[in-house]
């Protein structure tokens, strides 16, 4: 649904009337977590029904006004992107696989009914944004500025249908770890809830999807895990997800398996790199079915060697410990494996800089 008003979308730029001090910076950035800090500006891009997209501003992190009857505070039209800007070791300024992001942003757009944006206006929306807060990277180890585009319908109006306004917004958070356990290998609960069914939302990445999972991972949480695990819908035998990455499999035979993009899985991005990397390391990697039951049963026959999930915010994190109604059973030592050291080791390479990039993952920006 691109129109002719994006082809010559300039943006306007409004830099920030009192920035954050040198020192309040640093003192975030020494120490980010994940997702409570934000930097000082923000994109903003307006949609309406003739105009298609306009007012694009890059300016201050600021509240929004919204009506109170605007369509996402009721109907929760809503999607949202994560990516990462890194730092590389040469000290240049790198986004992973935007292009992947912006598609997916258009994917979910489409599900939800909300208009698309033209993929190389979201790749520049994001790209201002991190050179505008460059300073604001953190650098060390594990650390990164994760980027937050999303959409929201703005129109003031009760009934259901797809709303005629919108408001596409970019904020930056600087990020650390996002599990703040500090363990080497996270617990997680298989849920009873369903996250997903057939012919829902499940592949977009909406605000929805999240809002039906907090129950869930609080209860995971409440039961001491990290994280919660869902099953599909239909059968609640087959293991889809977790509430914010996806899994993988790694058997002793050296097949390495992940679950199938069956419509109600996010396509992760990091899924999608880690089939290419695990791939060139030689293994004879499925995107296939895998069952809770023959989870529990490899994993005590010693027939599954290692589990890990996988997403923007969570890099690549083992799995040690699974618990549901039905018990719980330890993966492997219960601790990290080694392919899973292996595989993060080559994709947090590249996203750093330190390896070549053969793929053409890296969009260097400053
Ligand atoms: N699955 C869900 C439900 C997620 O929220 C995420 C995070 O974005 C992922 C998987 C992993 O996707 P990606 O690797 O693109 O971050
Ligand atoms: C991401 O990894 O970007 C996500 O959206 C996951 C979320 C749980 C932070």
């Amino acid at each position: 649904m691109a129109t002719l008003a994006d082809a010559d979308l300039t943006f306007a730029s409004r830099p920030h009337p009192a920035p954050t001090s040198v020192e309040a910076r640093a003192a975030v950035l020494a120490n980010p977590g994940f997702g409570t800090r934000f930097t000082d500006h923000m994109v903003t891009i307006e949609w309406t029904e003739p105009r298609g997209w306009h007012d694009a501003v890059i300016g201050p992190r600021l509240p929004i006004a919204l009506d109170p009857a605007a369509a996402v505070l009721h109907y929760a039209q809503e999607i949202f992107e994560g990516l990462k800007a890194y730092v590389q070791t040469d000290g240049s300024i790198a986004l992973f696989r935007p292009e992947a992001n912006a598609a997916r942003f258009n994917q979910s757009a489409r599900r939800l009914a909300m208009p698309e944006l033209p993929e190389a206006l979201f790749i520049e929306a994001v790209t201002r944004l991190v050179q505008t807060d460059r300073a604001w990277i953190p650098s060390g180890e594990g650390s990164s500025l994760y980027l937050r585009p999303f959409m929201i319908a703005t129109e003031a109006f009760l009934g259901v249908r797809p709303a005629k306004q919108y408001k596409f917004i970019v904020i930056a958070s600087p990020a650390g770890n996002y599990f703040k356990s500090g363990a080497p290998a996270v617990s997680i609960w298989v849920s009873d809830y369903t996250r997903a069914a057939p012919g829902g939302t499940g592949a977009a990445k909406c605000g929805g999807n999240y809002a039906a999972s907090l129950v869930p991972q609080a209860e995971a949480i409440a039961r001491g895990h990290d994280q919660v695990v869902f099953l599909d819908a239909a059968e609640h035998k087959w293991i889809e997800e977790l509430g914010g990455m996806n899994l993988y499999f790694a058997f002793e035979d050296g097949t390495l398996l992940t679950p199938a993009l069956t419509g109600t899985i996010l396509p992760g991005i990091t899924r999608d790199s880690l089939l290419t990397l695990a791939r060139e390391e030689g293994l004879k990697v499925v995107e296939g079915r895998y069952s809770l039951e023959q989870w529990r049963e490899d994993a005590a026959s010693g027939k599954l060697v290692e589990t890990f999930a996988c997403g923007t915010a969570a890099v690549v994190t083992p799995v040690g410990k699974v618990a549901g109604r039905d018990g719980e059973f330890t993966i492997g030592g219960g601790g990290p494996g080694q392919l899973t050291q292996k595989l993060k080791n080559r994709l947090v390479a590249i996203q750093r800089g330190d390896t070549p990039d053969t793929h053409g993952w890296i969009s260097k920006i400053g």
